[in-house]
């Protein structure tokens, strides 16, 4: 990530945002179970309010000094929250752990199409039959390849997400598009 993202992700005004709009947003008709796998954490601006709504919270990060960082905060104020390092595309979890999975601007991050389904498929893994994978992303556009100046930004096109999650071994999936911004629903 470069300096500008990592000032935003962890702003307080990104964690009130996660908190009152994003998270009520992508949870709407969706339940996240007692344990969920929230994957590229960051410097934690949902990880508190997943644990507010799920029995568990383990945090996959794969920058080395946010998951120390993060791990530092909630590890031991929080039992029932794991903070791990972590790649999203080869994740360290037997299959079927999860209830629920969410990523939260993460994919993008991803540095190729191939890692990006390499993620789906590994995230389709550690989910239970019936659980359900949440992600939040934005659309390419000029202004968020400027964001991502030095960064990486591999944009998800979302008229092709859903073929690509089914193939990758989600029976149902959906995206719903918002100005710029869409959400992506998907049920193992
Ligand atoms: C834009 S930040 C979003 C952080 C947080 N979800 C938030 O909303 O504030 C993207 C995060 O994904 C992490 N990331 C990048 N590649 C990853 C990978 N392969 N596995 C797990 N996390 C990854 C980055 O280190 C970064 O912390």
């Amino acid at each position: 990530m470069n300096l500008y993202e990592t000032w935003f992700c962890g702003s307080q005004l990104w964690r009130w945002v996660t908190r009152r709009q994003l998270l009520p947003w992508m949870l709407q008709g969706s339940q996240l179970g007692e344990h969920v796998l929230e994957l590229g954490a960051g410097p934690g601006a949902a990880t508190e309010e997943l644990s507010r709504l799920a029995g568990r919270v383990t945090s996959l990060e794969y920058d080395h000094n946010f998951a120390a960082k993060l791990g530092a905060r909630v590890n031991n104020a929080n039992p029932s929250v794991t903070v791990i390092q972590g790649d999203a595309a080869t994740l360290p979890f037997s299959s079927g752990t999860f209830s629920s999975a969410i990523a939260i601007l993460m994919l993008h991050h991803l540095r190729s199409n191939e890692l990006q389904d390499r993620a789906f498929a590994e995230i389709a893994r550690v989910l239970r039959p019936g659980g359900v994978f949440l992600a939040f992303e934005i659309q390419d556009s000029w202004l968020n390849r400027v964001g991502h100046f030095r960064s990486t930004f591999v944009p998800l096109a979302p008229a092709s997400v859903v073929a690509r999650l089914r193939a990758a071994g989600f029976s149902i999936a959906a995206t719903n598009l918002r100005s710029g911004r869409f959400l992506v629903r998907a049920l193992r």
